[in-house]
């Protein structure tokens, strides 16, 4: 168990991952903790899709022309979906589960990135979304929100440096 703030500190988006498969209690404890995520009115208005099978995974890294090719060499990958009509803050609480990953995947001694989907185009025909949606048999209800892909670290990112943060984006009291 790390502490929040170093958990913070030291996640950063790996896209290079190990062939090494993710241990099933750690994709347990991955879903636990997107399950207990906070959403508005409790409405729990997201779903989520794990996907491990390689050739899903492979298909899931042409989703876009650039931007999910990192999903080829992920072992693991969690689609968020969001529910409009169970809760008008569908993103927000979309959004938090999916931070709520990243950070539980960092704990978890594992790399992640967030792959956007929502508003992304897969071609001049079709968006991201509709792409996944075939794929998956994801419910035309659904919105696909992005995709994050989890596994083992092939790549050393430094943490964030607390003395170069980006400090003039606080005001205090008044803007
Ligand atoms: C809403 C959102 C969309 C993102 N989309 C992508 C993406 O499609 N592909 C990708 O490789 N990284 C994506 N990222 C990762 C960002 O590029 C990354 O978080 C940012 O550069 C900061 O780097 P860090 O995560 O290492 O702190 C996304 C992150 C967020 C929050």
């Amino acid at each position: 168990m790390i502490e929040i703030s170093e958990l913070v500190k030291y996640r950063r988006s790996i896209r290079k991952f190990l062939p090494q498969v993710v241990e099933p209690e750690k994709i347990d404890t991955l879903l636990k903790s997107a399950l207990m995520a906070p959403t508005s009115k409790n409405s729990r208005s997201w779903e989520f899709v794990v996907v491990d099978d390689a050739r899903l995974l492979q298909k899931l890294s042409l989703s876009r022309p650039m931007g999910s090719t990192l999903l080829a060499n992920a072992p693991l990958a969690i689609v968020v979906l969001a529910d409009p009509s169970k809760s008008d803050c569908w993103l927000e609480d979309a959004a938090i589960a999916s931070a709520f990953l990243q950070l539980q995947a960092q704990d978890l001694g594992l790399g992640s990135c967030w792959v956007q989907v929502a508003r992304r185009p897969h071609n001049d025909d079709i968006t991201a979304e509709q792409y996944i949606r075939e794929l998956l048999q994801i419910p035309g209800e659904l919105n696909v929100v992005n995709v994050i892909a989890i596994g083992y670290k092939d790549e050393e990112r430094r943490p964030y440096d607390e003395a170069k943060l980006a400090y003039d984006k606080i005001h205090r009291n008044q803007f």
